[in-house]
C-alpha cells in the first residue's frame, strides 16, 4: 500500500512567511495561480479560530477551551469563500479585532498543534503555495522553495489601511501602525513557532516593490531552482 504520507511529501511546496501585511496572501494566490497549484492560507485558520472563540463565548485564557476550538472547527474553503459552520465569514475574519485576537492565540502551542495537520492535508498534486509565519520552519519545513517576505511597517501599515478601506470597514492609520508593531513584536517573540525566517530562506523586501514585481521574484527564484 502507498504511504498517504510519503506521497505527500513528494508534492512540491512553497512557501511564504512574513510579517503582518507583508503581502504574503496576495503575493502567494498570485503565484499560485501562475504555476496553477493550490493555496494555504495559514492565517484563516487562527483567524477562523478567533473568531470561533467569539462566537462560542469561551474565555481567551483558557488554553485548552480555545485548542478544542481550533481542533473542532467546522470550516469549508471555496474558492474565495470561507464558511464557518456553513456561514460566509470571508470579510468578517479580515476585521483588525479578529486579527488581534488571532495573534493572541496563535501563542498557544496548543492551538498550533491542533490546526497542524489540518494545514499539512493541503498538501496535494500538483503542487502548493503556503502562506504564514511558520510555514518553512514548522509546517512545511522540507518545503521546495522558502520565501521570507519583509516590508518596512509604514508601507505594511499603508497597504493594510487600503485593504480595509475598499472592504468598506473605517479605519485609523496611526491606530493601525501601532496594532501591526504590537502584533509584529507578540508573533516574533512568542516561545512557540515564533516569525522568523527558516535558515534555508529566501528574504525579498516588498517595500519598494509592485505587486507584479514581487510575484515574479518568487516565480524567477522558483525557476532558479528547478534549473
Ligand atoms: O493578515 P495578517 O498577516 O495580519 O495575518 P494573518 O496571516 O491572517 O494571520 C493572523 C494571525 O495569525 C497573525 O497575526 C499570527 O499571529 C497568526 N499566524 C500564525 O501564528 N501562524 C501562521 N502560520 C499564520 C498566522
Amino acid at each position: 500500500m502507498t504511504d498517504p504520507q510519503a506521497q505527500a511529501s513528494s508534492v512540491p511546496v512553497i512557501t511564504i512567511d512574513g510579517p503582518t501585511a507583508s503581502g504574503k496572501g496576495t503575493i502567494a494566490s498570485r503565484v499560485a495561480q501562475r504555476l496553477g497549484w493550490a493555496t494555504l492560507d495559514s492565517g484563516a485558520l487562527y483567524r477562523l479560530t478567533a473568531l470561533g472563540v467569539l462566537q462560542e463565548g469561551v474565555n481567551a485564557e483558557d488554553v485548552a477551551a480555545v485548542a478544542r476550538v481550533a481542533r473542532e472547527l467546522d470550516v469549508a474553503f471555496r474558492g474565495d469563500v470561507i464558511l464557518l459552520k456553513g456561514e460566509d465569514v470571508t470579510n468578517r475574519i479580515r476585521q483588525e479585532d479578529i486579527g488581534n485576537l488571532a495573534s493572541r492565540v496563535a501563542v498557544y502551542p496548543e492551538v498550533r498543534e491542533a490546526l497542524l495537520q489540518r494545514q499539512r492535508d493541503f498538501r496535494r498534486p500538483p503542487g502548493l503555495v503556503a502562506d504564514g509565519r511558520d510555514m518553512g520552519t514548522v509546517v512545511f519545513p522540507d518545503a521546495t522553495l522558502k520565501i521570507f517576505l519583509v516590508a518596512a511597517v509604514e508601507a505594511r501599515a499603508e497597504r493594510r489601511y487600503k485593504q480595509l478601506k475598499e472592504k468598506g470597514f473605517s479605519v485609523n492609520l496611526t491606530d493601525l501602525l501601532e496594532d501591526m508593531r504590537a502584533r509584529d513584536s507578540r508573533d516574533a517573540n512568542r516561545a512557540s513557532a515564533p516569525l522568523v525566517a527558516a535558515p534555508d530562506a529566501i528574504t525579498i523586501d516588498s517595500s519598494g516593490l509592485s505587486i507584479e514585481q514581487t510575484v515574479q521574484a518568487v516565480l524567477d527564484h522558483w525557476s532558479a531552482r528547478l534549473a
